[in-house]
């Protein structure tokens, strides 16, 4: 392990890019980049022969239409194929295979995810999921009895129950602010949770996009704030790392965790945390390390026994991003929100839960509809027409989420928007 460590030291953050892509990428995604030369990525995003190539990188189903991939995405076909692969391995001798060549593996990947998040590999950990990552941070930072917590009602319900739990147990206070949906001015966003700071603010939780809105949320500001106050802020980037066209120096945070089998579509049970490499010490490990106010990051991955064929497979996953690059997939992301929204937005009773433009919104966002209840129109989507889409009932929004992906065809979006229209000619059949 320690000359393949080495050796990646040797390479360049763009060297080691390049490694992921030539390494990993399906040959079809890599072709079509080939071929699209120099073109923007919102002209690409309208090429249906191009994403043709990218639709089929991936083994869905094509008698579902898929609406629903924040909730969790399909895996790459590549990542699905190298995962069997190495768990076949792993099954050969485990304690050998598994433990002692398999895992050590796995740096590679801390690599590659750090080269795409645009940190050092050594603030990088390999968690399960966004939820593992994020319950790190908010068990893992010291607090006491009447210490305060600044969140948003529209945060994620795992992570605010998870602040509720301390309360119980610890006797801390969570004080929620309300955020308007839409969020049409970030400046009083920021001073919203400004005004929330007491003397007893010992930290701050944020989402980088609202997962019941698709709402993007001023991330930099709120960390420059944080850090202004001496106060740490929590990004949850569950719905943003390998959606939205970003890097760490962008929000310039201490502190993210995010999900990989949302939107990177890496095997599912993946996810990473960053710390910043300063406050390492600082975080309790969730499940005792050795050293746990230690500054190595691996401290957070002492989990215990656990496979190492899904982490290896973020491999496949990142090579395929990579090869298709962040602002190539949110353009197309785009294109295809607009292309169901273009059909609906005309008429009076249809809402929508974020402002559509590029500062405060992604490729999805959540749809109201007066007089339309969201439970019974996601019923009638799947029943009738084998359309998955997410009911939003949180925090004030009543809707569904629309949330397609890059394998997600325009006939899939424009059979979603004919049924749409034809909901709001019709109504809902009786009995729905
Ligand atoms: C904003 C947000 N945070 C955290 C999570 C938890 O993600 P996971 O279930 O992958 O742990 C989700 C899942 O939907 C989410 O939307």
């Amino acid at each position: 392990m320690s000359s393949r460590r080495q050796f990646l030291g040797t390479l360049s953050a763009g060297a080691l890019g390049a490694l992921w892509i030539n390494a990993a990428a399906t040959r079809t995604v890599q072709a079509a980049v080939a071929r699209a030369g120099g073109r923007s990525p919102e002209d690409l995003a309208r090429d249906e022969d191009f994403w043709f190539q990218v639709q089929q990188a991936y083994t869905v189903d094509r008698s579902m239409i898929n609406l629903n991939n924040g909730g969790v995405s399909p895996t790459v076909r590549v990542a699905q194929e190298a995962m069997r692969r190495h768990y076949e391995h792993a099954n050969k001798a485990p304690s050998r295979t598994m433990w002692q060549q398999q895992d050590p593996q796995v740096e590679t990947v801390r690599t590659g995810l750090a080269d795409a998040f645009g940190c050092d590999r050594e603030e990088m950990a390999i968690t399960r999921n966004a939820s593992e990552s994020l319950e790190i941070l908010i068990y893992g930072i010291d607090l006491k009895a009447g210490d305060e917590v600044v969140a948003a009602a529209l945060d994620y319900p795992r992570m605010l129950n998870t602040y509720r739990q301390r309360e119980l147990r610890d006797g801390i206070k969570l004080n929620l602010i309300d955020l308007p949906s839409p969020v049409t001015d970030a400046e009083a966003v920021v001073a919203a949770y400004e005004a929330a700071l007491t003397p007893r603010t010992r930290v701050i939780l944020c989402s980088h996009v609202i997962f019941a809105t698709g709402q993007i949320m001023p991330v930099r500001a709120l960390c420059d704030l944080g850090r202004r106050r001496g106060i740490p802020v929590i990004v949850d980037g569950a719905h943003a790392f390998a959606h939205l066209d970003f890097r760490r120096d962008d929000l310039d945070c201490d502190l993210y965790g995010t999900s990989l089998h949302k939107w990177l579509t890496a095997p599912h049970g993946t996810g990473f945390l960053y710390v910043r490499r300063a406050r390492i010490g600082d975080i309790w490990p969730l499940m005792a390390a050795p050293e746990p106010r230690g500054t190595d990051i691996r401290k957070f991955e002492e989990i215990g026994t656990h496979p190492a064929a899904n982490r290896l497979a973020v491999a496949e996953a990142l090579g395929v991003y990579g090869a298709l690059g962040a602002a190539r997939k949110l353009a197309r992301l785009r294109h295809l929100r607009d292309r169901w929204i273009a059909r609906v937005a005309g008429d009076r009773r249809v809402r929508f839960a974020t402002k559509l433009d590029d500062a405060h919104t992604g490729g999805f966002t959540t749809v109201e509809i007066e007089g339309i209840e969201p439970s019974p129109l996601t019923g009638y989507l799947w029943q009738q027409h084998r359309i998955i889409v997410t009911p939003i009932d949180y925090g004030g929004v009543r809707g569904i989420r629309v949330s397609p992906n890059v394998y997600t065809t325009v006939a899939e979006v424009d059979l979603f928007a004919d049924v749409l229209e034809a909901v709001l000619a019709n109504g809902l059949p009786s009995g729905q």
